[in-house]
């Protein structure tokens, strides 16, 4: 793999949304927090010219400054404003990429960042090769890396005859997020786990991702994909392999990739029956999505991992929009004691590790301790290892930054992101009517049958801003 640094940043798609809702406030802050000095030539077919783009991105930043109750740094978005450049036209014109090339000038090892829908990564990645731009170049492509497992391996073929596998960079920018690395991390720096990290201690997996907010403004976009292929066959499924993977035994990409590799090849294709999907009412009448569209915006499914760690132990995961509050929570549930020694052993959810991934990073054991007084008798307490209210770099500016410098190992291999897709592929074209549930809520109420305990789904609360 080569090391060697990017000395050009190509961005694909700058006028998008994503661009807009993460990259530029991304791109100011490795400006000014990592020093990011190298050319950006942003493409998209929109008709615009530079100062526009400009403009854009100062919106962009202000509206996130906004969002964290702060002011714009003015002097920072100098800076970015200057490395910008603007190129318009079509993917599909020799004549876009012969422009680009211009642009890049002497750049010798551009970056070229793929923020536009799948079904375009063919067409520019063979622009770049006519055009002489995909020489010492790495690309990183954004997801849904396709619709299904055959559109993936086809994306796969055609990317590979432009860059080697080690150039190509399949973003999930959950794979950025500090809790979820901190997942990984805490399970195998401490010893504590690995006896209890199994079948025998376990009884279930549940994680939640859940968004209070619809999908106002990308109607089209979402309405094409749906919330399987938006957050689960990626997001969701790469936190389950960080959660249950055996340890690698190294501490290198390769190490790494192999066990999350076998983790996902381990994981039962799931069963349609396994799965609820639901749709918010109201939804229908966003602007972009189909008049009787059957896509969810919820879904709530029981997996299966067949390995000897995992045998017998349900995954139940769920994901929605429009749901009670934001958050991504993983609770793993641990086997009540063997039998009860005092009277009041409560719910089994009173034993447990939490793991909040976001919007705070919370670390947390759920136990019984015995309540003062004479009487053996007990009460919940959560012993908090971590609590912070935000991670400081978004992922985005980390894995960025990660590509630019060529380092691969918070990026799906191309086996990885197939594994994936095979677990999903059989759920992916529901013909079924969807569930409907009302904006606010958990979701359908046939969720509920897919978690086969007395106590159901758990469903987060917003987090004690003081945990102690
Ligand atoms: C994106 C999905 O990948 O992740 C969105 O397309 C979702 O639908 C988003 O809202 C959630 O990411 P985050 O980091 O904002 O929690």
């Amino acid at each position: 793999m080569a090391t060697t640094r990017s000395d050009a940043l190509v961005f694909f798609g700058a006028t998008g949304d994503l661009a807009y809702k993460k990259i530029f406030p991304a791109l100011l802050a490795m400006v000014t927090r990592d020093g990011l000095d190298l050319p950006i030539v942003c493409i998209a077919h929109s008709g615009w010219d530079l100062e526009q783009l400009r403009k854009r991105a100062h919106d962009s930043i202000a509206q996130a400054a906004k969002d964290e109750h702060g002011s714009v740094d003015e002097a920072g978005f100098a800076k970015l404003s200057a490395l910008l450049q603007y190129v318009d036209g079509d993917y599909k014109d020799s004549a876009t990429f012969d422009q680009l090339k211009k642009a890049l000038g002497s750049a010798k090892r551009p970056l070229h960042y793929l923020a536009i829908p799948p079904s375009l990564f063919g067409t520019v990645a063979k622009g770049l090769k006519q055009a002489g731009c995909a020489d010492d170049a790495r690309v990183v492509v954004e997801k849904p890396f396709g619709r299904d497992l055959a559109s993936a391996q086809e994306l796969n073929r055609t990317l590979h005859e432009v860059f080697p596998e080690s150039s190509i960079f399949r973003i999930d920018h959950y794979l950025g997020k500090e809790p979820v690395q901190n997942l990984l991390y805490f399970r195998f720096a401490n010893t504590v786990f690995e006896p209890v990290w199994n079948r025998n201690y376990v009884d279930s997996v549940q994680i939640t991702m859940a968004e209070k907010f619809g999908i106002e403004g990308r109607g089209a976009f979402y309405d094409d994909v749906g919330a399987i292929r938006d957050v689960l066959q990626n997001h969701l499924l790469q936190v389950t392999s960080l959660l249950a993977m055996d340890a690698p035994v190294g501490n290198d990409p390769g190490s790494l990739n192999a066990e999350k590799l076998r983790l996902f090849r381990a994981m039962r294709p799931i069963d349609p029956s396994d799965v609820v999907r639901g749709q918010y009412s109201g939804y229908r009448d966003v602007d972009g999505v189909a008049k009787g569209s059957n896509v969810e915006t919820f879904v709530a499914l029981r997996l299966h991992i067949d390995t000897w760690r995992w045998a017998g132990v349900p995954f139940y995961i769920r994901a929605g929009k429009n749901l009670p509050l934001t958050t991504t929570e993983v609770m793993v549930d641990m086997k009540a004691p063997p039998m009860p020694v005092f009277d009041d052993i409560g719910p089994k959810e009173s034993n447990y590790f939490r793991f909040r991934l976001s919007p705070e990073v919370v670390i947390a054991e759920g136990a019984r301790v015995k309540q003062h007084g004479e009487k053996m008798h007990g009460e919940p307490v959560e012993l908090v290892a971590r609590h912070h209210p935000e991670p400081e770099k978004s992922p985005y500016e980390r894995l960025l930054g990660d590509a630019i410098r060529g380092d691969n190992s918070l990026f799906s291999s191309d086996e990885c992101v197939e594994a994936a897709w095979a677990v999903v592929d059989q759920v992916l074209n529901h013909e079924g009517p969807v569930s409907s549930y009302e904006p606010g809520s958990w979701g359908p109420d046939a969720a509920a049958k897919i978690v086969e305990t007395a106590e159901g789904w758990h469903d987060p609360v917003a987090e004690a801003t003081d945990p102690c």
